[in-house]
């Protein structure tokens, strides 16, 4: 298949594009950069051994979209492009329905407009809110609990209204849990600008030494030891679950479905810490800090439905997400440090 990956040179849209590749399909990126580096591209040709090409234009601008998707016959999109960082959100609500909203909007148009009409979504479990039931399974309620979540939840609506209108569509949501890890090789992984908001780039950080200690935020939640549960689950793993979803969306006669990507198991913060500092052998200095404003206790997936309806469950253990990242740290060292 022809297929585009809109947010392509991002974190998990590069993780998506090797296996993809891998398979036989025809990959196109399209990327603003606004949150990725170009040098990406050059990292996943040494992954998969050919050019991966990359389209640099945003999401909102439909004349661009329109011409990539018809200059290389795009049958299916995987969209990825999207802004997520929780506290942005807050403090710049306009920015977050202008991009993600509006751009996924203009997304659809353009898609519609050139008769392609699958699409795989990155959703979040972010959508489920404060849990009301653990494991999280798809039929729990939604509700948002901060702009960044509200996107999320009002593009899922969209899409829900779409595929009801036109029986054509054939589109996934993929509701993630908390991807982490990098590619085996430690070419690509995770990256953000600045300082990191999530705790794995974080951790990686603070091993490398760019960063002092990490801050807990909290030790008195009604978890196991008092810090944060969440279902970590690998990027690869999570790669594969996209390409399972492009397989079952092509054979099946529904227009809109949906998939929890987790391993349905929630490991603390401290497991983390231990986990992290166990497997590389280096320590991750911390301290306990207060909660941070709309963290829930814990939160972990059902992965049923992905498991009986596409064949994929995930495979790497806590291990692998460690030492995949650490890997993926030494890389950017050396390189910076030439
Ligand atoms: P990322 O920031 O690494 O990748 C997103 C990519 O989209 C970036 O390369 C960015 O430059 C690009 N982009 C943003 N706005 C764009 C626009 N208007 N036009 C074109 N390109 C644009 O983030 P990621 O972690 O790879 O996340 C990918 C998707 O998965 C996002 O939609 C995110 O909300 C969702 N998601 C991520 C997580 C996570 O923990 N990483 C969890 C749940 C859901
Ligand atoms: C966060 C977002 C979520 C988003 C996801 C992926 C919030 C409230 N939620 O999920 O909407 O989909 O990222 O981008 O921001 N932690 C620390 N110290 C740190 C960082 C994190 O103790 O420096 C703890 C958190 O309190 C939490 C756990 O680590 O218990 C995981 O945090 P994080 O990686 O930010 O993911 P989520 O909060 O689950």
């Amino acid at each position: 298949m022809n297929i585009l990956l809109t947010g392509g040179a991002g974190y998990i849209g590069s993780h998506v594009a090797a296996p993809l590749v891998s398979a036989g399909h025809h990959v196109v990126c399209f990327d603003n950069l606004s949150n990725s580096d170009p040098s990406v591209m050059e990292r996943l040709e040494a992954i998969t051994g050919q050019p991966v090409p990359l389209v640099t234009g945003d999401i909102r601008n439909g004349d661009a979209l329109r011409e990539v998707m018809l200059g290389h016959a795009i049958e299916a999109v995987i969209h990825f492009a999207g802004l997520k960082a929780v506290g942005e959100s807050v403090a710049e609500p306009m920015k977050y329905y202008d991009n993600n909203v509006r751009g996924t909007l203009s997304l659809l148009e353009a898609m519609a407009d050139c008769g392609a009409k699958t699409l795989v979504f990155s959703s979040s479990a972010t959508v489920y809110g404060q849990p009301q039931y653990l494991p999280l399974d798809e039929n729990h309620p939604t509700s948002a609990t901060n702009p960044y979540g509200r996107t999320k939840l009002m593009i899922e609506e969209m899409l829900a209204d779409v595929a009801a209108a036109d029986p054509e569509w054939r589109i996934a949501i993929l509701r993630y849990f908390n991807p982490v890890g990098a590619h085996d090789s430690g070419l690509i992984g995770e990256n953000p600008n600045g300082v990191p908001n999530n705790l794995m780039p974080f951790i990686g950080r603070v091993a490398a030494g760019r960063l002092k200690e990490l801050s807990v935020f909290g030790n008195d939640y009604d978890t196991p030891d008092g810090t944060g549960v969440r279902d970590y689950i690998h990027v690869v793993d999570l790669a594969d679950g996209h390409v399972a979803a492009l397989d079952a969306i092509a054979k099946t006669n529904q227009p809109l479905s949906i998939w929890n990507l987790g391993t349905g198991t929630g490991y603390s913060v401290l497991d983390m810490v231990k986990a992290f500092e166990r497997v590389n052998g280096v320590p991750i200095p911390f301290r306990i800090a207060p909660r941070r404003d709309g963290d829930v206790a814990s939160c972990f997936a059902s992965p049923e439905r992905a498991a009986r309806e596409l064949g994929w469950t995930a495979e790497r253990d806590l291990d692998a997400m460690c030492s995949s990242s650490w890997r993926f740290e030494h890389m950017l060292a050396t390189r910076n440090a030439d």
